[in-house]
């Protein structure tokens, strides 16, 4: 990354001794898809896939990908959306940055990136957080690690029109190694539980490319919307989906009609799954027993079930992943994870035997269905830092693939 910054910098007279480097990793979610924007739980983990930025102050913003063409230059005073995709996401963080009052200060820099793109993993929030920390380091510029979520789903939702929820970039930001982020995405508060050292949390690709723009995300967001706003008139205490528990959905449902009823009952569920499940993790600490492992199974099935048939986010190629994983022997539970509409399904597996289950699991895939799935066997990793050392490891770790 260094050369390529040389490279880039040219003959201009920029001091490569100002260099510093800020990563922020991908994310995988294990329980809890579709609860952040209705005010409820997710546990999701930061993984060993991970974007990296490495920059000069400067008058303006330069920068290039070293895996997507095109470059994006903008004057730091007046981020007007750039071409290229990546290069919005860039202007929609300096914009929200500067609505907090981040002065205008530039940088030149090289972006480098082992997050899959559109497959469900969170590259776009990778990259608005790496991005991020680099803005406001060049300017001196401070936010709690909340705000700086915040602000960069603000720009998520400027630039690309997807009213996403806060898991995305609040993982990035706070995630801790060897752990799951249990975070209430109503109060932004957030514990860490720990993932047992002889699980692997191993996810695959699919094969299908899904963008949220182009996805139901926002219809569903606005089915969720319509559900709230219909309950109020008769649960007047109700201020978001999550706030009705497992004990009050029936009466819930009563006053919705069928289909906002299956999206309630989608939201209401997933968030006990979610607590069930960072449960059985600090349960399953040492060695798992059957009981564990079939506890395991079925909350991962019951959510796959609701996301597909009551959330109505799954894909057939995710289908037929999450089903052969199922009956895969030494898969404790497979789901989809993220969005839906493709993208990646996430399984459990006890860690000396993932490699093997997952090649197992992708040549029946191909088979059924004629598509190359990948999958990558994750380390649950930090959230984003700087890299002060970057000058002896400037290439981004890779993780563990297939
Ligand atoms: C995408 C969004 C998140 C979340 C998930 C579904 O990843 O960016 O905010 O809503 O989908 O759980």
């Amino acid at each position: 990354m260094l050369d390529a910054l040389k490279q880039l910098i040219g003959d201009r007279e920029l001091d490569l001794s100002g260099a510093r480097m800020f990563r922020a990793p991908g994310r995988i979610n294990l329980m809890g898809d579709h609860t952040d924007y209705n005010g409820g739980l997710v546990l999701p983990a930061a993984i060993d896939y991970e974007t990296r930025v490495l920059c000069v102050p400067d008058n303006r913003v330069l920068l290039r990908s070293l895996d997507v063409d095109g470059l994006v230059d903008l004057d730091p005073g007046k981020a007007r959306v750039a071409g290229g995709t990546w290069g919005t996401y860039i202007s929609g963080v300096l914009a929200e940055l500067s609505d907090l009052g981040r002065r205008a200060q530039g940088l030149t820099g090289v972006i480098d990136s082992t997050v899959p793109v559109g497959r469900g993993l969170s590259s776009s929030a990778a990259l608005e957080v790496s991005f991020a920390l680099a803005a406001c380091a060049v300017a001196d510029f401070c936010l709690t690690p909340m705000e700086l979520a915040e602000a960069c789903r603000r720009a998520e939702e400027r630039v690309a029109g997807v009213q996403c929820g806060i898991m995305d970039q609040a993982v990035a930001m706070v995630a801790k190694e060897g752990t799951a982020t249990l975070l209430d995405c109503q109060t932004l508060e957030f514990e860490q539980v720990p993932i047992p050292n002889w699980m692997s949390v191993v996810a695959i690709d699919s094969g299908i490319e899904r963008s949220l723009a182009g996805s139901s995300y926002n219809r569903r967001r606005r089915e969720c919307e319509e559900a709230l706003s219909a309950l109020q008139s008769f649960m007047p205490h109700v201020t978001n989906l999550s706030d009705i528990k497992l004990s009050d959905l029936d009466e819930a449902l009563s006053y919705l009609d069928e289909l906002h009823g299956r999206r309630l009952h989608h939201v209401v569920t997933e968030n006990a799954r979610v607590r069930q499940m960072a449960d059985l993790l600090i349960i399953g600490k040492d060695a798992p027993d059957a009981e564990f492992e079939e506890a395991i199974g079925q909350i991962f099935a019951s959510s796959q079930m609701s996301l597909v048939e009551e959330y109505e986010a799954g894909h057939p190629n995710t289908n037929k992943l999450v089903e052969i994983a199922a009956d895969t022997e030494g898969c404790l539970g497979a789901r989809q994870t993220g969005a839906g509409w493709g993208g990646s399904v996430v399984l459990l597996a006890r860690s000396d035997d993932a490699r093997r289950i997952s090649r197992t699991i992708c040549d029946a895939y191909l088979e059924a269905t004629g598509k190359t799935a990948r999958a990558l066997v994750c380390t649950p990793a930090q959230g984003a830092s700087e890299i002060s050392d970057f000058m002896n490891q400037a290439k981004p770790t890779k993780g563990g693939s297939e």
